[in-house]
């Protein structure tokens, strides 16, 4: 049968939702779990090379202390994204190290974030495990369209067959771009990383990437703040009625139309919040009302 990713996303939702109900009353001690041994597990998505990836996960730009990831680790995230640009790939191995957690139950991403030809690749990739202390990533992205994207991404299909990487991406690539460049892979792209949220539905690169598999993740879930969104009347009415933050139901949305997403928190209060979205669905009207405050804009400079 033919893979369907948002198929497995309700079922591995209604798997939460059902060892939820069953705890019951000990739901709010295992979703606010203080150890890593009682966190409850996130709903998984299938790559399009059948690799499992969390739906969510933590977004970590400026987070660079060892404790504020065990706190995440700790309640119960196991997707942490990463960057060479963030500086905290070294800080990100520490705290897989002291998490006691298997390596196999984490989902590391991350991303090569300057213009690199091939040999350059080959070594940066090189050097970011060993910086890192692992012994693979789980997933590697290409941070930008950079020039070389094109052999940046030869190198990275050699590690993926060395077994250095379990998946390959892209980010901040457009409809053309991407286009463009996948007919140049010889493995295709499991994830394109770009901003992503109610005010920008990304819905033409989705229907591109559709024939491909390739997974949208969302960065900058909620706008970073911008826009006004956590008072955003439209989100705030959702929320009352599901009794959730703004925040929840966004997150919650993204989910639902089967995004990856990748909420920055360094707060313990909002890590918690944040996962907290599998005990809900939204209904059709409600997915259709958020739908339709999608600006099909941009709100970063940095963004494509
Ligand atoms: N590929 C790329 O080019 C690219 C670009 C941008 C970002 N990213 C990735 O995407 C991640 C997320 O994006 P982002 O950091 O720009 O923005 P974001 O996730 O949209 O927003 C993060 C902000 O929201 C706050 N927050 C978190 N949960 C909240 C909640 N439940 N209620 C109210 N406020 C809440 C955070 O507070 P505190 O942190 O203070 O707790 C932080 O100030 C980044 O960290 C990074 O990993 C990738």
């Amino acid at each position: 049968m033919k893979n369907n990713p948002r198929r497995e996303f309700l079922l591995n939702t209604a798997k939460c939702a059902g060892a939820l109900a069953v705890l019951n009353t000990t739901f709010a001690t295992n979703i606010f779990a203080t150890t890593a041994k009682e966190a409850m597990p996130v709903p998984t998505v299938k790559l399009n090379n059948g690799v499992s990836m969390p739906i969510i996960g933590l977004g970590t730009y400026s987070i660079n202390e060892v404790s504020t990831f065990l706190d995440a680790i700790n309640v119960g995230y196991r997707l942490i994204d990463s960057a060479q640009l963030y500086g905290n790939e070294k800080v990100v191995g520490e705290a897989v190290k002291q998490s006691k957690v298997k390596r196999e139950e984490f989902f590391i991403t991350t991303k090569l974030s300057s213009n690199m030809d091939f040999k350059q690749t080959q070594k940066s990739i090189d050097d970011t495990l060993k910086l890192m202390n692992l012994k693979y990533l789980d997933l590697l992205l290409i941070h930008q369209p950079f020039e070389n994207r094109k052999q940046m991404y030869k190198a990275m299909e050699e590690a993926y067959k060395k077994g250095k990487i379990k998946a390959i991406g892209v980010s901040n690539f457009t409809p053309d771009i991407y286009s463009d460049f996948v007919k140049s892979c010889e493995i295709i792209p499991a994830v394109n990383q770009c901003e992503t949220h109610i005010f920008y539905q990304q819905k033409k690169l989705r229907e591109v990437m559709k024939d491909h598999g390739t997974m949208l993740q969302s960065w900058s879930p909620f706008v970073h703040g911008k826009k006004e969104f956590f008072e955003n009347k439209t989100m705030l009415a959702i929320a009352k009625k599901y009794n959730k933050t703004v925040a929840q139901v966004a997150l919650r949305f993204l989910t639902q139309e089967n995004i990856i997403v990748i909420p920055k928190a360094a707060r313990l209060k909002y890590m918690k919040e944040n996962l907290n979205i599998f005990d809900f669905e939204l209904s059709k009207a409600d997915m259709k009302k958020i739908q339709d405050l999608d600006e099909n804009k941009g709100q970063f400079s940095y963004s494509r």
